[in-house]
């Protein structure tokens, strides 16, 4: 028999089968209606369509047991992204470990900004600094297939979670691990974008919600304010860069205005900055003046 209702009194883990309605409502009593759908969609391989009309449908135990494990794992705030193993970003499927930042969507800006730029007829020698999962350095040569993509981190878990990410789409990426400019020496690209850590070490965000889950090196900046990686790639970047080359950096809602001055600084012309959806300044770029004298060292570079 199927459960006539669960509810939070009645362990459904008892009972060897349980139907799509009554998992869902267990579900529900602890975590948002959209979590539930994707882990039982997640546990099951049915479509959400089939939820709807077939919710007498058993679950086999098995998926009915993972299923309630999720969900007691969603509950205790695991994000959803690793809880599944991939999420989506710009149309296309990336798995994700807890060895990555989990894609957001407001990073898919700085892929349209790339492509608004640039055509895919184009032979251009791209650097994604600090790849991650490999979202936009993929994206980018799967969007630009003349592109010669080069993607670095300094995470060896991060590289290999990439790696895995190329091989499943088919992008070609060449992909090195890396301190920053390290492993780079002499080597020049069109365009260098990154999205680095830029968060401030003590935002009280980096304790709430996904960030508690990810990796620290992947949220936090250098510096007390966070922006001192962002510094350090807007100094150092031009030595990299082609003559007119193009940096473009992803950073935090308050922080547009410094980094346009920290292109300008260091050499950049034409430095705009563009915001999200959610109307916040969130990525800048400039490009790189041949004339412009060599970046000045801060003196201390890591703020
Ligand atoms: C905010 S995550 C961005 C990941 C991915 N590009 C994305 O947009 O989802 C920053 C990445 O920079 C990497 N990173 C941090 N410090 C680094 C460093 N010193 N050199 C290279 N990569 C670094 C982290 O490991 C992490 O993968």
């Amino acid at each position: 028999m199927l459960f006539a209702s669960v509810s939070s009194s009645v362990s459904p883990s008892v009972s060897s089968s349980v139907c799509v309605r009554d998992a869902l409502s267990f579900a529900r009593e602890r975590i948002g209606p959209v979590d539930a759908r994707a882990l039982l969609q997640h546990v099951t391989g049915f479509g959400h369509a089939r939820f709807a009309s077939a919710p007498e449908r058993q679950l086999d135990p098995r998926a009915w047991q993972d299923f309630e494990a999720l969900v007691v794992r969603r509950a205790a705030g695991e994000p959803v992204a690793y809880l599944i193993g991939w999420r989506e970003f710009y149309g296309r499927r990336f798995s994700v470990t807890p060895d990555v930042l989990i894609p957001r969507p407001e990073t898919e800006l700085l892929v349209d900004l790339v492509l608004r730029e640039r055509d895919r007829a184009q032979r251009l020698q791209i650097l994604d600094l600090g790849t991650g999962s490999g979202v936009l350095a993929i994206t980018m040569a799967l969007e630009l297939p003349r592109a010669d993509v080069t993607a670095t981190d300094v995470s060896p878990a991060a590289l290999a979670v990439a790696r895995g990410n190329a091989d499943a789409l088919g992008a070609r990426v060449h992909f090195i691990e890396s301190d920053w400019w390290s492993a780079l020496a002499d080597r020049r690209f069109d365009l260098i974008v990154s999205n680095p850590p830029y968060i401030a070490p003590a935002d009280p965000h980096l304790g709430q919600g996904d960030l508690r889950f990810e990796p620290r090196g992947a949220l936090v900046g250098r510096g007390r304010a966070g922006a001192g990686d962002l510094a350090e790639i807007v100094r150092s970047a031009r030595a990299n860069l082609r003559p007119f080359g193009s940096l473009l950096v992803e950073h935090g809602w308050d922080q547009g205005a410094a980094v346009r001055a920290s292109l300008s600084a260091a050499g950049f012309d034409a430095v705009t900055t563009t915001k999200d959806l959610g109307g916040n300044d969130r990525a800048t770029s400039g490009i790189s003046n041949p004339e412009a004298a060599p970046a000045p060292r801060p003196a201390d570079p890591r703020v």
